[in-house]
């Protein structure tokens, strides 16, 4: 497995929208171990393939206060939302030490594959329903600070460049 380097926000290759994954073989199985490990590496809950410069619908997620409880869905649809909504400070590896709010259904239904290529289907809610809906907009090219208003993404767009200029 390898570490895998994470874009950062506002990079243009993070508005791509990724492809259905074909077949789940030894690529695939390559990709998920590779992204498992970028994900606790830097501590986070979640990571889309789109995060890592590949555009195909793959995500890893681990909401487990222990870390040791790996979910990985390839292909996901939500089957259901409920009309609740939810409201919470969401952050993510593509925009560093970022929080702010966004509006999220309090439950899904989701259906994808395993790293194995089995359907799975599962309910979800709170910090994993915010997770799995974060982390489907990745793959449609979407990052959370597009929920936030004009001024305060610019602000951010701003902030990030900075630190990409620091950090060069
Ligand atoms: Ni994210």
């Amino acid at each position: 497995m390898a570490k895998l380097n994470i874009l950062r926000y506002p990079d243009p290759r993070l508005h791509t929208v990724a492809k259905p994954v074909q077949a789940v073989d030894a690529r695939i199985h390559q990709l998920v171990g590779d992204m498992l490990e970028s994900m606790y590496d830097a501590d986070g809950v979640g990571l889309a393939a789109t995060q890592v410069d590949v555009h195909e619908r793959v995500i890893v997620i681990d909401t487990s206060d222990a870390r040791d409880d790996p979910r990985v869905l390839i292909n996901p649809e939500l089957v259901a939302t409920s009309e609740e909504m939810t409201l919470a400070d969401e952050g993510c590896l593509s925009v560093p030490l970022i929080y702010d709010k966004v509006p999220r259904h309090a439950k899904v239904t989701v259906r994808s594959l395993d790293r194995e290529g089995k359907q799975q289907e599962f309910e979800a809610e709170g910090l994993l329903a915010i997770c799995v809906q974060h982390e489907m907009d990745h793959l449609m090219g979407k990052v959370f600070v597009e929920y936030l208003s004009q001024l305060k993404r610019d602000r951010i767009k701003t902030k990030m460049l900075k630190k990409a200029r620091e950090d060069a």
